[in-house]
């Protein structure tokens, strides 16, 4: 288990004091019994809560942790341009698009594209019009050698599994800018942290141990967080900013 201190629910406080909270990782579609419950406001969330609801398009799980990860990022990796890496639907980095005036461009990259994405991009658009111009959705495999890799390109992603995230710190590194990541999934055998960091502390943090390590030797500043167990067990963030 990768669990530290919980942290309370950020974007959305109304689930705070839940007495049931099994539902808040579950896989099932955001739908309209939740959506009726919880967000039925006139905030900009609640009507894109509503929206994704309305299409049964994103299960609840994945929906509440790329909020509570972008509420909070957003202050620390928003930049002109931000990059969601093994983004999957995009709802990420579809956030930076929505709710921060400052980021020009998202790029949202995926080996794969599910079909959600397309889906998700069309119901952000017609509560938001301004994301149109903002979104550069690719189909790509991320390496460390990718040329849109520019100067102060911010790198978020969540859940980028095992090595994944280790590439994800590559590409931050290689452009210098913010990274925040939500990593998962840590494979023993492409662990650098010492043997004994890895009995005391257990795969996970002895993993990120190394990870932070490897960004502050690289110049960065490295803070971690975490959103709140109840969404998923491999909550930790671990976010960066250059001081070069
Ligand atoms: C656990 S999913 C996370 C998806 C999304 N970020 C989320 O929060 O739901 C990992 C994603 O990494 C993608 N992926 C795997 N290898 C990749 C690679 N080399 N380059 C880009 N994407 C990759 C997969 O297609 C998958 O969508």
């Amino acid at each position: 288990m990768n669990t530290i201190a919980n942290s309370r629910f950020k974007f959305f406080p109304q689930l705070n004091e839940l007495r049931q909270v099994k539902w808040l990782s579950s896989r099932q579609k955001l739908n309209r019994g939740v959506t009726e419950e919880f967000f039925d406001s006139d905030s900009l969330q609640d009507k894109f809560m509503r929206g994704i609801s309305a299409q049964r398009l994103l299960p609840i799980k994945e929906v509440l942790e790329s909020f509570e990860l972008f509420a909070r990022i957003r202050r620390t990796t928003k930049a002109p341009i931000v990059a969601d890496l093994c983004c999957g639907h995009g709802l990420l980095g579809i956030l930076f698009a929505l709710f921060e005036r400052d980021v020009e461009r998202v790029i949202l990259i995926d080996q794969h594209e599910p079909e959600s994405r397309q889906r998700l991009i069309a119901v952000t658009r017609e509560i938001a019009p301004w994301i149109a111009g903002k979104i550069d959705n690719r189909v790509a495999k991320i390496s460390g050698t990718d040329h849109w890799v520019e100067p102060g390109v911010s790198v978020v992603s969540a859940h980028a599994c095992g090595v994944l995230s280790d590439l994800c710190i590559d590409i931050a590194i290689k452009s210098q800018g913010p990274i925040a990541i939500l990593p998962c999934c840590y494979p023993r055998s492409a662990c650098d942290a010492p043997l004994a960091l890895q009995t005391q502390f257990g795969i996970e943090t002895a993993f990120d141990i190394a990870r932070t390590y490897r960004l502050e030797k690289a110049g960065y500043r490295v803070r971690w967080g975490t959103i709140p167990q109840e969404i998923t067990p491999m909550n930790r963030i671990l976010y960066g900013r250059s001081i070069k």
